[in-house]
């Protein structure tokens, strides 16, 4: 199952092996450079059914850091076209992460300490639901105003324009991991007394708008998937019952797939980390909300990938760090499981076929 073609609306991935959407910390002024045309090629080369960018921010200030891929100019998207073309060469779906950072924004890249920077030169004031910092040493973000909000709907809009024009296939709107839209849906981040806080219809009238407005502008054949958090692991924090309620709202306003991570709202959280610990979220929201979704997190090990899918626990799977680790994943998975792939014929003698 795992080597089944995966069929959304009218694209068709060839396994159901997606590359994670990881930052790379890569880019000047948003850009993509020869980095993300060897590191998601080389991805596409390896067998990935799909293969995401990294969170690409639809706006300036809605950065990780200085050094994030960004899609917030007509450059931007031109830029990437050289990438997505390789990709689909390579024979994978290629797609895109569409992300604003929130409260999260505004930090030196990892290598460099991941400190915030938003008093430096460099630096830029975050935004966010209500002036709640996001962990010690953080600022308290900016309470964003209706035009904020307007904003915001609009530059993820015209953002899944620009990636549509550059090409990309599949577009994943970033609802998780602490970053803008999930700050709106937690409770433990949003505190707002207006339309956008309070009860759970509140809390994800954001998000919802932004997937609309990114249904809105991309073609009736294009899938579109929203990466969420399924919990924040915090007591009265966001949870799974509130994702179950978010996907059927999701699923009504167009969204296709929803991928299943969790945590990251606060520094904190207990994140019970364990191979696959979020297949189970995945199969809820299966179940109970009736969309399809993909399942990531310490799935490593191509049998381990494989009873997910072919058990039906989820539709397809997100390997992020073992991509790192090995950009063939996803062929070697296929040679361990006995699976058929095509190995590119450039490299065919790696795999015992004769010289011609
Ligand atoms: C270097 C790195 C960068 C990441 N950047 C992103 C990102 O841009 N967007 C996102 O949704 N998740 C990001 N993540 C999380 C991964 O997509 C994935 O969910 C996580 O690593 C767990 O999967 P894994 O155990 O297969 O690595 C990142 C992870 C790593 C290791």
């Amino acid at each position: 199952m795992l080597f089944s073609p995966l069929q959304i609306r009218s694209i068709t991935a060839r396994n159901r092996i997606a590359v994670s959407p990881m930052c790379m910390y890569s880019s000047v002024e948003g850009m993509p450079n020869h980095w993300h045309l060897v590191h998601l090629g080389s991805r596409a080369v390896g067998g990935a059914g799909i293969v995401m960018t990294e969170a690409c921010a639809v706006s300036r200030e809605g950065r990780i850091s200085p050094m994030d891929l960004g899609i917030w100019s007509d450059e931007h998207a031109q830029a990437l076209q050289p990438v997505v073309e390789f990709i689909r060469q390579a024979g994978a779906v290629p797609a895109i992460q569409l992300a604003h950072a929130g409260r999260k924004a505004a930090t030196a890249v990892p290598w460099l300490g991941h400190k915030p920077i938003y008093d430096q030169p460099h630096g830029w004031m975050p935004l966010g639901p209500s002036p709640i910092p996001y962990a010690n040493g953080y600022p308290p973000p900016l309470e964003m105003g209706t035009a904020d909000l307007k904003k915001v709907v609009d530059d993820f809009s015209a953002a899944a324009r620009r990636a549509n024009t550059a090409g990309f296939e599949v577009i994943e709107c970033h609802m998780g991991h602490g970053y803008l839209l999930h700050s709106f849906l937690s409770p433990i981040a949003n505190q707002r007394r207006d339309d956008y806080g309070g009860s759970l219809e509140n809390r994800a009238r954001l998000p919802l708008q932004v997937a609309a407005a990114v249904r809105e502008s991309l073609p009736q054949q294009l899938p579109l998937f929203v990466r969420i958090s399924c919990t924040d692991w915090v007591a009265g924090g966001w949870d799974l019952a509130q994702s179950i309620q978010l996907a059927k709202w999701m699923k009504e306003v167009g969204v296709d797939l929803i991928d299943c991570s969790s945590g990251a709202v606060t520094a904190d959280s207990p994140i019970a980390a364990a191979p696959g610990f979020h297949v189970p979220f995945a199969t809820a929201i299966r179940e109970q909300a009736g969309i399809a979704t993909g399942a990531v997190g310490l799935i490593t090990e191509p049998a381990q990938a494989e009873q997910i899918v072919g058990t039906g626990l989820a539709d397809l799977v997100f390997v992020g760090r073992g991509f790192l680790d090995n950009p063939y994943w996803a062929l070697h998975a296929a040679r361990k499981l006995r699976a058929n792939a095509d190995w590119p014929v450039q490299y065919a003698r790696a795999v015992g076929v004769p010289r011609s």
